[in-house]
């Protein structure tokens, strides 16, 4: 049993394998937090304690008792109005306006399985697999319930929290701020680590103390943006990639959020995750509910590697292709990728139907599963100003009919895959001519344009059926197995014609989700991949959905070394779509090699983006022979464990590997990023091997202890040239 309830101090536990969660009841009916972190035993209520605090507000049913405050006890979902005074996790106004709410316990209920959540995508788990404790607390003025929902996945470290607050009131009320997890520490030091960035070069990692006051970071952009990824981690003062305690708060959900960490004036820290407060005034009428996306935790006292590793898991086996597992189609977990050559780095918009054959017949060839046409295929779209919303084929550019282009393609043995962008609209469009109201704009201005774009109201069905039927058309005509789904811009103009205002953020990414539901129920075989010009919406919501993500629209391989690097503390490779692109790189126009490129792309969902037919015959042969590595490692790189043995910020070469379950088969990679005279030796040491066991090293024959990989490491060849790029192949002997 994962949950368990002590009756009679009315204290939840909530064990996985290495950790526990406890919280309790007390005599006033508020809900307490106890503890969060290494697995211990025994009842943890003794950590509470009760002592006079100045200018800490009392609970008036405790009479006179000075001891008694909210301000001061550890919560697992404080509000605002009880007198605390730190963030909160709920802020409810009131139908008369006050802004205030009470929440105590009104009952519980134990249940096998894990919870789903409505319209939102969430870890998914079979019913052998996941317990869910459900809370339900109650404001006795507003009538308004607050069902606390955890889901516990004891085998994998894994607990989630969501919230549904439902009205039974008889008066409307406004939810103006919502979190779905709280955690309170009553003791201890911690830092924040959050993953800030900009198009482009997404994710990089920022470590600060959590001082006194708050902290915050988040997304007003509609999407959960390339600024600050919703997912943090806190650590103790002392964490490292390898020791320490640390706890992990992913945000499954694609729009406005907001993380919060604060120190208070007793020293405890509170973090906080949930919807953004801004742009957010959720109405709710009498019987209505808001169901609050969930926010995944995980606990781990062996640093940063091992918390990843649990998140790699987590996200790969229970959330990446969620929605297909809603459906019953029985395909869960992963799914093996093609190989793709996308168009957009090789033609932009400058390309016929014949463009596209000719980059199938190279890519047949090389051993390329897929082509994917880019952006410019349909509507007036030789440029970014216009067409967007307009959904046609332009035969004229193609020079014949997407059935015959995809037909085409496909008598090559090679598989097609088309680009989209359906929450957009442009203004030179006929869609725009004939709906300019179903572009979100605030009455009476102009809207804001990004990319000289408009974006559509996805918070309406009607606008959505509109563009879902123009794209069932477009799929409808050929045998189209993928689809990049493409999101270039953020949001401005929170306004809805139809919908209130304060629902619009989250409406909108309610409508999106809808929109993949269906599509994923009428084309069950169909691949998604994400895109939000690059990393601008990589978060798990979107994985539910789109198991892999276009991680950047750099494709730099030396950025992207810095660019994965953060991406992976939480999301698994299988999720990092990456490409080798050609040289000069269009984004930064460094210079690598061919292996450095491809040896940095294979890290996550491996492609090409490069016109192919420019290569030379040797370029070619080197192509080939990465493919059919890739093809070897595939297993391996997308469900093998994956561990950051260098910190490519800070340190002289960029190192990871993967590592099979049984620990017997090792892929290595390193790439250098400092070269000098008479060059230092790098020596990369790696992790979780078998210690007593010998590894053989494929390309030397070298035979190596694996306790000695472990603690001396391996030397990194001494060689002439800039970003020089090793793999290395370690299979078990005994
Ligand atoms: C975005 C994507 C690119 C490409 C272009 C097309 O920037 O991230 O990969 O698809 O749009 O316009």
């Amino acid at each position: 049993m994962a949950i368990l309830f002590q009756e009679e101090k009315r204290i939840f536990t909530l064990q996985t394998k290495q950790t526990t969660y406890q919280m309790k009841v007390d005599d006033f009916g508020f809900l307490l937090h106890l503890y969060y972190g290494a697995k211990v035993s025994g009842e943890m209520d003794y950590l509470l304690t009760y002592y006079d605090r100045g200018f800490s507000g009392n609970p008036n049913d405790v009479g006179n008792n000075r001891t008694y405050s909210m301000d001061v006890l550890p919560q697992e979902y404080p509000t605002l109005g009880t007198g605390d005074y730190r963030n909160s996790a709920f802020v409810l106004r009131n139908h008369d306006e006050s802004a205030c709410c009470d929440l105590r316990y009104a009952g519980h209920e134990i249940r096998e399985g894990k919870y789903e959540l409505p319209g939102l995508p969430a870890v998914y788990a079979k019913p052998e697999e996941a317990q869910t404790l459900e809370i339900v607390l109650e404001d006795a003025v507003s009538k308004v319930r607050v069902r606390l929902l955890y889901g516990v996945l004891e085998d994998e470290d894994i607990i989630t929290r969501s919230v549904k607050i439902t009205n039974y009131g008889t008066e409307y009320i406004v939810v103006e701020k919502a979190s779905s997890a709280c955690l309170d520490f009553i003791t201890g030091e911690y830092d924040l680590l959050s993953f800030y960035g900009r198009h482009a070069m997404e994710r990089n990692l920022q470590r600060a103390r959590i001082g006194h006051g708050s902290q915050c970071i988040g997304s007003r952009r509609g999407t959960s943006s390339h600024q600050y990824n919703p997912a943090v981690i806190v650590a103790g003062k002392n964490t490292t990639e390898d020791i320490g305690d640390c706890y992990g708060m992913v945000f499954v959900y694609s729009g406005n959020f907001l993380c919060e960490a604060e120190q208070d004036q007793f020293d405890q820290t509170r973090i906080l995750m949930g919807l953004q407060r801004d742009l957010f005034n959720y109405p709710l009428e009498s019987g209505e509910t808001l169901v609050v996306p969930e926010t995944i935790l995980c606990y781990s006292g062996r640093g940063f590697g091992d918390l990843s590793m649990k998140y790699h898991r987590c996200i790969r086996n229970h959330i990446c292709n969620g929605a297909r597992s809603r459906r019953k189609s029985g395909e869960t977990g992963f799914i093996p990728r093609p190989v793709l050559v996308n168009s957009w780095e090789a033609a932009y918009f400058n390309f016929t139907g014949e463009t596209i054959v000719d980059l199938a017949k190279d890519a047949a060839q090389l051993g390329i599963d897929m082509v994917v046409m880019d952006d410019g295929w349909f509507g007036k779209r030789e440029d970014d100003n216009s067409g967007l919303g307009d959904w046609q084929v332009n035969e004229k550019k193609l020079g014949c009919s997407l059935g015959e282009l995809v037909r085409r393609v496909n008598e090559e043995g090679v598989k097609f895959g088309i680009w989209i962008e359906p929450e957009m609209i442009s203004e030179d469009s006929d869609l725009y001519r004939e709906h300019p109201d179903w572009a979100m704009q605030n009455p009476g201005r102009n809207p804001a344009r990004g990319r000289n774009q408009l974006v559509l109201d996805f918070s309406r069905e009607d606008v959505r059926e509109h563009i879902f039927d123009q794209i069932c058309r477009v799929l409808d005509q050929g045998n189209i197995e993928y689809i990049k789904w493409d999101m270039n811009r953020s949001l401005t103009d929170f306004y809805s014609v139809e919908t209130r205002q304060g629902k619009v953020s989250y409406d909108f990414v309610i409508g999106l989700y809808d929109f993949m539901e269906k599509l994923l129920a009428k084309y069950p075989q169909l691949m998604i991949e994400g895109c939000s010009g690059g990393g601008g919406r990589f978060d798990a919501g979107m994985m539910y959905y789109t198991p892999q993500i276009w991680c950047s629209d750099n494709t730099d391989a030396v950025d992207r070394l810095r660019i994965q690097y953060g991406t992976s503390f939480f999301y698994p490779m299988s999720t990092v779509s990456a490409h080798v692109s050609a040289v000069p790189n269009h984004q930064t126009g460094r210079i690598t090699s061919l292996r450095t490129r491809g040896i940095v792309a294979m890290t996550g969902a491996f492609g090409y983006e490069l016109s192919l037919g420019k290569l030379s015959a040797e370029e070619k042969e080197e192509i080939r022979e990465q493919i059919r590595q890739y093809k070897e490692f595939e297993p391996l790189i997308s469900t093998g464990d994956y561990y950051r043995l260098s910190n490519p910020f800070e340190d002289a070469c960029a190192a990871w590997m993967f590592v099979s379950k049984d620990r017997k088969r090792v892929l290595l990679h390193v790439v250098l990023l400092e070269n000098h005279g008479n060059m230092i030796v790098n020596y990369v040491r790696l992790k979780e091997l078998l210690p007593d066991v010998v590894y053989e090293e494929e390309g030397s024959g070298k035979r190596y202890c694996g306790c000695a990989l472990m603690q001396a490491g391996i030397p990194i060849p001494v060689e002439m040239g800039e970003y020089l790029a090793y793999q290395f192949v370690f299979t078990a002997k005994e």
